[in-house]
This record gives C-alpha cells, sequence and structure tokens, in this order.
C-alpha cells in the first residue's frame, strides 16, 4: 500500500518530524522563511496532509488547489491562519495544539507584565549605553504588584493560568470579561466576571487571551486605552490584530497608559522602523511565548498525532471542527 503524502511547511522539532516520516513521504520546507503561497499550494497540491503554521493561509482558494488533502494539522493552538469553515465544508479536520502551549505562554505574559511595569528593557539598555550616572530616587520608577488589580481579557485556559501566576505569586484581585462566566476562576482565584468597561476602568493591568475573530479584531483601540488608568500597563501574548497598534502608540507616547508588553504585533515580523520600538515604555518580543524546548516538542508531537490520525481516516485527538468527525474511530 502507497504511504500518505505530506508536506510540512517549515522544520519543526524532529520529535514530530520523526513520527511523520515513519509512517509517510514526507517533504519539509528547509527555510527559515514561509513558502510563498503559489509554493505551498504547489508542494500541497497532490498531499493527504498537512502541517501547516500561523504564517501559511489555508483559505478556499488553497484548498481547491489541493483536492486530496485529507487533514490540516497547525502547529498552533491558534487557529485563525485556517479558514476552518473552508475546511469543515470540505469533510478536512483542522488540528491544533492546545494545553500543551499553556505554561510556557502565561510564563512570557507574566514576564511581560514585569518587564514593562518594571521598565527592565529601557533601563538595561540605559545601564549598557552609559546612562547609569549613579543611584538615582527619581530614576526608572515602576509600577508595584502585589495587592494590585489584574484585568484578565479572555478566561481560557491560558488567561487563568496567567491569572493563577499573579493571584497566587503577587496576591493580585482578578477581573475578567469571557464568553461566559468561569466558575474554577471565581471558586479558585476569587476572580470576578464583569463588564469590559468595568475591567478596564478597575485594573492595574490587563492582559489579552482572546482569540482572533471578526469579533475581537481591534478589540483595543482609543475609547478602551482612554478607560484604563493612566499607571495601568498593557499585556498582549494573544494575536496582534486584537489591538489597533496606532491607538496603542498614541496611548504610550502620550502616557495615556503606563506601559506595554507585546508578544504578537500586526504584522509579524514587526518592521524594525516601527513606532512602537521607539517608545521607550513598549517592550516587544517576537511571538516566542511557546518557545521552550518542552514546549515545542510536545506541540511537534501533538502536530504529528493530528497529521497522522488525519491521513489514516482516524479522529484527531484534538480537532477544532469535531463535526468532520462523526463517522470516523
Ligand atoms: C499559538 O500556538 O497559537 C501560538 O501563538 C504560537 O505558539
Amino acid at each position: 500500500m502507497s504511504r500518505p503524502k505530506v508536506f510540512v511547511t517549515r522544520i519543526i522539532p524532529e520529535v514530530g518530524l520523526e513520527m511523520i516520516r515513519a509512517a509517510c513521504e514526507t517533504v519539509v520546507w528547509p527555510e527559515q522563511l514561509p513558502p510563498s503561497p503559489e509554493k505551498l499550494r504547489e508542494l500541497t497540491a497532490d498531499c493527504d496532509g498537512l502541517v501547516s503554521l500561523l504564517t501559511d493561509k489555508i483559505d478556499g482558494e488553497f484548498l481547491s488547489a489541493c483536492p486530496k488533502l485529507k487533514v490540516v494539522s497547525n502547529f498552533a493552538v491558534g487557529v485563525n491562519n485556517v479558514d476552518v469553515a473552508a475546511c469543515t465544508s470540505r469533510g478536512i479536520p483542522v488540528g491544533s495544539t492546545p494545553d500543551v502551549l499553556t505554561e510556557a505562554t502565561a510564563d512570557i505574559a507574566v514576564t511581560l507584565l514585569l518587564a514593562a511595569a518594571r521598565r527592565l528593557v529601557e533601563s538595561a539598555s540605559d545601564a549598557k549605553e552609559g546612562h547609569w550616572l549613579t543611584w538615582e530616587p527619581l530614576g526608572w520608577l515602576g509600577q508595584d504588584l502585589v495587592g494590585r488589580t489584574l484585568g484578565i481579557v479572555g478566561m481560557g485556559r491560558i488567561g487563568f493560568a496567567t491569572a493563577k501566576r499573579l493571584h497566587h505569586g503577587w496576591g493580585m484581585k482578578v477581573l475578567y470579561t469571557a464568553r461566559s462566566a468561569k466558575p474554577q476562576a471565581d471558586q479558585e482565584l476569587g476572580a470576578r466576571y464583569v463588564e469590559m468597561t468595568e475591567l478596564l476602568a478597575l485594573s492595574d493591568y490587563v492582559s489579552i487571551h482572546a482569540d482572533l475573530n471578526p469579533t475581537t479584531k481591534n478589540l483595543f483601540s482609543t475609547p478602551q486605552f482612554q478607560q484604563m488608568k493612566p499607571t495601568a500597563v498593557f499585556v498582549n501574548t494573544s494575536r496582534g490584530p486584537l489591538v489597533d497598534q496606532v491607538a496603542l502608540a498614541d496611548a504610550l507616547r502620550r502616557k495615556v497608559i503606563f506601559a506595554a508588553g507585546l508578544d504578537v504585533t500586526d504584522p509579524e515580523p514587526l518592521p524594525p522602523e516601527h513606532e512602537l520600538y521607539g517608545l521607550s515604555n513598549c517592550v516587544i518580543t517576537p511571538h516566542i511565548a511557546s518557545a521552550t524546548i518542552d514546549t515545542r516538542n510536545a506541540m511537534a508531537r501533538m502536530c504529528a498525532e493530528n497529521l497522522l490520525a488525519g491521513v489514516f481516516g482516524k479522529r484527531l485527538p484534538n480537532c477544532v471542527n469535531p463535526e468532520t468527525q462523526n463517522e470516523r474511530v
């Protein structure tokens, strides 16, 4: 029996590639930058399975060019690069990698929050550049964390893990918005489910953990920043387009809010000449939230399991469109 053909759009950790190569005819895109849409189409055209990344756009046009495709296994928990409805209408299951990156992502949310609150990048670079002239009573003053209020926008797994760290570690009070109240957050963290306006007005720290969809695009723009405290720190580890970056840059420049920490931007990469890099109260990392060795290995394993299940007609262990799975075992 011939082995299924698959295309993997980037070199993922070997643990996942080994599993895929053992069962499939595998082509791996070897370059650092993603394949162009034309290359992606060309190399997937006769494939049974695809491993995609958040930089690969998987839409209806692409799917029409790949008639044999039985599964799209995305190497990410977010699937906003995939037109899931278009996959579902063709009966193609879409796999993702939930849970395994929750803790690593929450660690980066807290890291950015601390770095922005305590002006870590700004002061470290001042020291390196010779601006550390003496111990200054008024130098590099930041914001405290203990006992302050944290606003979590989107209390899913990552929002909860972030709130847990800050509640138990720094005694923060937790407010959150979400599609519905989360009893676990209320019970374990004493968290309070509130409207966005209340969250913005009361929070000292606001951290976004919502997914990107048409209702969350530009969720944070001028009115939201204006409702926040002038001492507030804003953190985004979800997806860049949730934030209107022109409004954020303006709010940071005019000190409408104190500081921001961003692991995601729009576009990615954010061009080096972008205004946000020039603002000393903005800390930007290059979408590294899941970038630990163990987490990326776990993502690779999960991604391979989803791919293999899909090409062999089985149920995906982690499928975002389970309605495609009804007939499978
Ligand atoms: C995801 O998985 O969605 C992250 O943004 C990348 O790890």
